[in-house]
């Protein structure tokens, strides 16, 4: 089976889900969008409204930072992977349970261990969190660690994780847009050393 066939399987898998409540409330489930061969994977927290209605990832106004940052290190959308911690919305865009990471997560390590990316960039501290647990890194505030590269092994070898702030939080805090850029900057030299 190809990495796309496999890709597509677990988007199945996602359309049937019932591990949790929110397959109740959200419209369209929300997979992933980009390459399987991707270096990079982003990791974002959950659908919000746009997401959820349209069943792709990042396209409302946290999307359009997004691109922007991406186009600032010289990439797009096909350069990468997006996924989220949570493939359905949750309710008013509250906050993910516990439940419901613990529930939805197998879906997105599926995607990790199908892609085998090179660099993990978690998304908001929920993203960061789950990332940071599973490939046992020590957890600190993420205005410590954002930006900085973390290292660890895997089953399909070394990897960087490099946790950021979430994109959504430029809409109404304008500084953090130029943290994220300088952030991303650190992308782009990553990304240069293994090219
Ligand atoms: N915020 C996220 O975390 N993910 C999305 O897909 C959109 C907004
Ligand atoms: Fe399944 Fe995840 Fe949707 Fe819950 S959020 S129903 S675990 S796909």
């Amino acid at each position: 089976m190809s990495k796309q066939e496999e890709m597509e399987k677990i988007a199945i898998s996602v359309e049937n889900c019932k591990k949790c409540d929110l397959y109740k409330t959200r419209n369209k489930p929300v997979v992933g969008y980009g390459s399987v061969d991707a270096k990079i994977l982003f990791i974002g927290e959950a659908p919000g409204r746009n997401e959820d209605l349209q069943g792709k990832p990042f396209v409302g106004r946290a999307g359009k930072i997004l691109d922007e940052l991406l186009e600032s290190i010289g990439m797009q959308r096909s350069d990468i992977f997006i996924a989220n911690i949570l493939k359905c919305r949750p309710p008013n865009n509250r906050n993910p349970l516990s439940s419901e990471i613990k529930a939805c997560t197998q879906h997105l390590d599926n995607q990790i261990t199908l892609i085998q990316p090179k660099i993990i960039v978690p998304l908001g501290n929920f993203a960061v969190s789950y990332i940071f647990e599973k490939f046992g890194l020590k957890i600190d505030k993420i205005s410590n660690i954002r930006g900085k590269v973390f290292e660890t092994n895997t089953i399909f070898g070394n990897i960087k994780i490099i946790p950021m702030y979430h994109p959504a939080v430029a809409t109404y805090n304008p500084n953090t847009i130029n943290i994220l850029k300088e952030d991303f900057r650190v992308i782009k030299d990553a990304i240069e050393k293994f090219r």
